[in-house]
């Protein structure tokens, strides 16, 4: 294959910006090359700029870039990640919304998993509930799981895991809300009825304006790979999308106090959670 040009990868990753909000230095050059190569074998070109023509000219429905965005995402993810980050939720900001919910006398609640690659976040969060609702029948919940790869999310459907992805499930658990297949561990059904997932593109701004009424949003380890710029633009989405008094859980090494001044925080055993006032 023809080596990419520094020329070619400013205008690929320019592309991939625009379109996903995901943003490419330089030194991955290595990592999108290796990618391209796989695409550019797939549909037999030599040249990366009959590729780059291909995405900038003919893909008017997007297919060859859903292709390319499948490859390029990072998906690392497992259940109960950040286990801390779960417990605060499971144990703090659940029950404090349930109760606020049960006296309205609205039942339900509404949750986001905004990049959940290949489903472990939004079925960690069915667990979670199913444990600590006591009187989860009367209630409806619904989990939104969405990502911008089509490839995690079919994976996710599927709800199939190795070992690796269930690596920090408690055992009690393990047994209680899987099923063993071969070496591997499928969700069970009452959790899975919860999840629904979605092809979502969080840099899509009029997908995301639709979204709206969620006591819950997760949106860990993806806003890593934007810039400032798209950050405080989803961040911002996001503080819309929330009903007030609820909250947002990002990664570990994301802060939203440099981002955004829109959400109010509590300090709960030596952890900051974020939350929408009113
Ligand atoms: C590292 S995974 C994080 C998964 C999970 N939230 C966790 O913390 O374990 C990041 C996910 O964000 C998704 N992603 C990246 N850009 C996106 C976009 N613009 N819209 C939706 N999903 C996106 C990727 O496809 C990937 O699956």
């Amino acid at each position: 294959m023809s080596n990419i040009t520094s020329g070619e990868f400013e205008i690929l990753s320019d592309l991939v910006y625009r379109k996903t909000g995901i943003r490419f230095e330089s030194k991955k050059l290595y990592f999108i090359t290796k990618r391209i190569e796989k695409r550019m074998d797939a549909l037999g070109l030599e040249k990366v700029s009959d590729y780059l023509r291909i995405l900038r000219f003919t893909d008017t429905n997007n297919q060859e870039f859903q292709q390319l965005t499948d490859l390029l995402t990072i998906n690392e993810t497992y259940f109960f990640r950040d286990f801390p980050q779960m417990q605060v939720f499971a144990e703090h900001c659940l029950p404090a919304v349930v109760e606020k919910k049960a006296k309205e006398g609205t039942r339900s609640l509404k949750i986001w998993s905004a990049g959940c690659s290949t489903g472990e976040e939004p079925y960690t969060l069915g667990i979670i509930i199913s444990e600590m609702i006591d009187d989860i029948a009367d209630w409806d919940i619904r989990i939104i799981a969405g990502d911008i790869d089509t490839k995690a999310l079919e994976k996710a459907r599927l709800a199939i895991y190795e070992n690796r992805s269930i690596r920090d499930v408690p055992p009690e658990y393990l047994s209680g809300y899987f099923k063993k297949i071969s070496e591997c561990y499928k969700v069970n059904e009452q959790i899975r009825k919860m999840v629904q997932f979605e092809h979502i593109n969080l840099s899509d701004k009029n997908e995301i304006r639709q979204k709206r009424d969620f006591d819950f949003i997760f949106c860990r380890n993806l806003l890593i790979y934007f810039d400032d710029i798209s950050r405080k633009r989803l961040v911002d989405q996001f503080y819309v999308a929330l009903n007030p008094g609820g909250y947002i859980f990002l990664g570990s090494s994301e802060s939203i106090g440099r981002i955004s001044t829109a959400f109010r925080l509590k300090k709960i055993g030596g952890h900051i959670v974020y939350y929408k006032g009113g």
